[in-house]
């Protein structure tokens, strides 16, 4: 088992309660979908994985390891073993794409380095294989915001595997890409996926990309899961409970 979740729970200081006693468990491998109506707590479960934001309680376990209060050093390392895509692709536009590749091994290289932008000829070797793995070396040297929207989402995606991620974690990665291109980065992620056996946790709006991509799909609505299971389960019925009597799927879809 990857990771345990056991009832997460976290209440902004607002008095929000965007995650109500959230159980789940990951194993290995898996390609996991987190769906539900915006403000279900999608990215509030996916910052709390990481500790970006603090449960109010709960326990999460990463191979086993209690990591909800952990700091310093080992949040650090903790990091480091997860990679993070986010919707905006984050990258420095008028650095090279290389350079955007090569930032995502700053916790393996010493400051002084990275302030130089000094990286080993290893790491130049290994963020060109990442670029090779989502289709496109070709685009090493040119400035980030010269690219498309899906390919700079690509780069964001190499930029992550410098990590060598245990895990993949991506919060609507594809919510700002028109539909073929949404499809172009999945496929990515996919392949990633099955092929280096990262697992990921995806943030998907799209039930048609859920189907298409995830192993698994686990529904939130107001903070709470309502559903766990192979998107093919997700009928109608259990659309209507995951996003509403009002949903209409072509919406969502
Ligand atoms: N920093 C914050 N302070 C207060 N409330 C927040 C904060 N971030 C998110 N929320 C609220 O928490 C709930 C869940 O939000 P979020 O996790 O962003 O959902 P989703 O990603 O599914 O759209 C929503 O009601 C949202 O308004
Ligand atoms: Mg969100």
């Amino acid at each position: 088992m990857l990771l345990d979740i056991r009832s997460l729970s976290k209440t902004y200081p607002n008095g929000t309660q965007a995650l109500k006693s959230v159980s789940f468990t990951v194993e290995r491998g898996e390609f996991v979908a987190v769906i539900g109506l915006s403000g279900s707590g999608k990215s509030t479960l996916l910052r709390c994985i990481n500790r970006l934001i603090e449960p109010t309680s709960g326990t999460i376990l990463f191979e086993g390891h209690d990591v909800t209060h952990i700091k310093g050093e080992a949040l650090r390392r903790y990091r480091q073993r997860i990679g993070m895509i986010f919707q905006q692709f984050n990258l420095i536009g008028q650095a090279s794409v290389l350079k955007n590749v090569l930032m995502g091994a700053l916790g393996s290289v010493s400051t002084i380095d990275s302030i130089l932008g000094r990286f080993p000829q290893s790491l130049h070797e290994m963020a060109m294989r990442n670029l090779q793995i989502v289709g496109i070396a070709d685009k090493a040297s040119v400035r980030a915001d010269s690219l498309s929207g899906g390919q700079q989402q690509r780069v964001a995606i190499a930029r992550a595997l410098m990590q060598e991620p245990q895990l993949l974690l991506a919060d609507e990665p594809v919510a700002s890409l028109d539909p073929a291109t949404s499809h172009s980065v999945m496929r990515y992620l996919g392949y990633i996926n099955r092929q280096l056996g990262t697992t990921i946790i995806c943030n998907l709006h799209f039930l048609s990309l859920v189907r298409e991509y995830a192993t698994r799909a686990i529904a939130l609505r107001n903070g709470e899961i309502v559903f766990d299971g192979s998107p093919s389960e997700i009928t109608e019925e259990w659309f209507r409970h995951i996003y509403g009597e009002d949903a209409v799927e072509v919406e969502i879809r």
